[in-house]
């Protein structure tokens, strides 16, 4: 007979140097259905995945998989149990193909033992268009956004016949669209009776698509609960061991009829991606950029940012023309930007985190070339406790600090620089709801300290709780304007969705 769970871990234990990451982990998932796992960042939910996946080796506990007892030794050997898994950091080879980073090493054979790339190139079209993604296969997948890569590794996981597919984090790129898309594989997947370990720290996913949710709080088991007999506060309370209520900004309190210009962007336009579009920002205010993915959004910041010239259209600066040729003269003038993608264009992993955090402000913390040690120390210490940084200590390595704490690293870097202008793109990606909260505090807190913030993210309700006004756009053009109570997600959508579809998503590919 069957038995009820597919898997069954207990008594896990995982240290690692300082760290004591996991201790006395009991953790198990019925056949077919789709639990997620939760817990603040740091928690120490990868580390439970890569113990069960082969890539950390537990120093105690036994692990139950399809009633055989199992200590794989390494990802592959995990692969051949049947465990199939999505990693949140991509382990993709950029340079390759989308087709070949699909099969990577299990690559079909034909009969005379080649590499079948006929096949592969045909599978793989097929598997993406089954997911509603139309992307050219043998193009090298780097050409590709990170959602596309996303939907990518999610094709691999798919294609290996797998009992179990564990996806760690697997929404935190995508947009609203595309979490849809991913839901629907999901569902499939479910149908045929593969069991799901799903990771997202978004509440509405886990409540959408589980039906069952074991909380992690700091390395140890907190509770298993069923999603149906669940409230968004029990699970909150369970993930942070306290109870917390989200920082709600009144509408309206910013007066634009007195604002002064802080910069403005003018018929800018880029590549295709952007077509003569405008934007001003104020002094102080909190400006939000909507839009689907693809929308151009990034695109606008790294030419206000100095990362990419425009074709055409112009900058200005507190109304004189803005001298922007690159990142250093935007620094000099007061800019500080936090890119989407924490590991390419943000952190030195190899560094540690005081190192990684102060990197921007090292110019104000030198001293005729000294670098003032004990103020350095006094702002790393402030930010480590403001944002609830997980890491033993501010020597520590950022390579070994979890996801939502790397991503905590660098946005502590530029807001502790003081800018005149901060740009966030996606900056609560992987964050957990508990420090979301206090990065919401930071970037109110810096707006009525007359700084002003443009912030991109793929999450509307964080736009709508934080923003004076949002532009929304689409195609590289500016759609609409929305203040006070047309801050809405019902306006959002609205503005948006004037003729948007979900060709826009493979459009991406064509023009990266
Ligand atoms: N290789 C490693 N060396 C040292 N410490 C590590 C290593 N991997 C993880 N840790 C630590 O173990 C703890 C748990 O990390 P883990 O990555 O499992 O957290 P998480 O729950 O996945 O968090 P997030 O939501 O931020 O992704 C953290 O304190 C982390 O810094
Ligand atoms: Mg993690």
């Amino acid at each position: 007979m069957q038995q009820e769970y597919l898997l069954e871990m207990r008594g896990i234990d995982k240290a690692f140097t300082g760290v004591k990451a996991l201790t006395k982990v009991d953790f198990s998932v019925k056949r077919g259905e789709v639990h997620a796992l939760m817990g603040e960042n740091g928690a120490g939910k990868s580390t439970l995945i890569k113990v069960l996946t082969g890539i950390y080796h537990k120093d105690a506990g036994t692990i139950i998989f399809d009633g055989q007892e199992i200590a794989p030794k390494t990802a592959l050997a995990a692969q051949a149990l049947g465990i199939s898994t999505i990693y949140q950091e991509l382990n993709l080879v950029p340079f390759q193909t989308v087709y070949e980073n699909i099969y990577m090493g299990r690559e079909p054979r034909t009969k005379v033992g080649t590499i079948d790339r006929r096949r592969m190139i045909r599978d793989a079209r097929q598997v993406l268009e089954g997911m509603g993604i139309a992307i050219d296969v043998q193009e090298p997948l780097r050409r590709y956004s990170t959602a596309i890569q996303q939907m990518v590794a999610i094709a691999r996981a798919l294609t290996i016949n797998a009992k179990l597919v564990v996806m760690d984090e697997p929404t935190s790129s995508l947009d609203a669209k595309e979490v849809q898309v991913l839901f629907d594989v999901i569902r499939r997947l479910k149908a045929q009776g593969i069991a799901i370990i799903f990771i997202s720290h978004r509440l509405s996913e886990i409540f959408e698509i589980c039906e069952r949710v074991t909380v992690l709080r700091n390395g140890e088991l907190a509770g298993v609960f069923d999603i149906e007999e669940l409230d968004t506060q029990t699970l909150v309370n369970s993930m942070l061991g306290r109870s917390f209520t989200n920082a709600q900004r009144s509408k309206g309190g910013y007066a634009y009829d007195e604002a002064e210009e802080l910069a403005r962007l003018e018929g800018i336009s880029w590549n295709v991606r952007l077509n003569g579009i405008g934007v001003d920002i104020k002094k102080g205010e909190i400006l939000g950029l909507a839009g689907l993915l693809g929308s151009g959004r990034t695109e606008l910041c790294n030419i206000l940012f100095g990362s990419e010239p425009p074709d055409d259209g112009s900058i200005f600066w507190l109304d004189q023309p803005g001298d922007i040729r690159n990142p250093r003269d935007a620094i000099r003038l007061g800019m500080g930007y936090c890119t989407e993608d924490r590991k390419v264009e943000g952190l030195f992993l190899h560094l540690s985190v005081k190192d990684n955090l102060t990197m921007a402000m090292l110019p104000q913390l030198t001293k005729k070339g000294v670098v003032q040690k004990k103020k350095q120390d006094a702002i790393v210490q402030q930010y480590i406790d403001r944002l609830k940084i997980k890491t033993p200590s501010s020597e520590q390595l950022v390579r070994y600090l979890s996801g939502g704490n790397q991503q905590k690293v660098l946005l502590a870097r530029w807001m502790c620089m003081n800018p005149k202008l901060i740009i966030l793109d996606e900056p609560t990606r992987g964050i957990d709801v508990g420090a979301k909260a206090e990065i919401e505090a930071l970037i109110q807190e810096f707006s009525a300290n007359g700084i002003s913030v443009l912030m991109i993210s793929s999450e509307m309700e964080e736009l709508v709780r934080n923003c004076d006004r949002i532009v929304v756009m689409r195609d590289g053009k500016k759609l609409g304007e929305l203040t006070d109570e047309r801050i809405t997600m019902d306006d959002i959508m609205d503005t948006i969705s004037h003729g948007a579809s979900a060709i826009l998503l493979a459009k991406e590919g064509e023009q990266a």
